[in-house]
């Protein structure tokens, strides 16, 4: 079990997340956080940290939604950097808030899912 960063992280990256979780297991990268979901302890405080609710535990996502955000975030966290403390949110954050499909838009032509699965 471990929580996972979806969607709406990107282009928002709010980063209150981080300063909660107790075994620092956020990662940041250009455009998005991950969730390391081998460290996270499954603890739940981020989840509502996120303004935007970005944050989810991977038992509400099924079938091929899960296998995707579960992949992105453990393939992610070892292309990141570690993140403790909150910063600035990105400069558009309130306009890419709700926009679908993020991840295949501005992520995937740099790093695809097909690379991650
Ligand atoms: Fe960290 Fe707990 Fe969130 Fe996992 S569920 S990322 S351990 S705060
Ligand atoms: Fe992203 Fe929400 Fe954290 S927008 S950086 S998951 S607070």
């Amino acid at each position: 079990m471990t929580y996972l960063v979806t969607d709406n992280c990107i282009k928002c990256k709010h980063t209150d997340c981080v300063e909660v979780c107790p075994v620092d297991c956020f990662y940041e990268l250009d455009n998005m956080l991950v969730i390391n979901p081998l460290e996270c302890i499954d603890c739940g405080v981020c989840e509502p940290e996120c303004p935007v609710d970005a944050i989810l535990p991977d038992s509400a996502l099924k079938g091929e939604e899960h296998d995707k955000w579960y992949a992105i975030n453990e393939t992610l966290s070892d292309k990141g950097e570690p993140i403790y403390e909150k910063k600035d949110a990105l400069p558009d954050a309130d306009s890419y808030d709700g926009v679908p499909n993020k991840y295949e838009q501005y992520i995937e032509k740099s790093i695809p899912i097909v690379e991650i699965e």
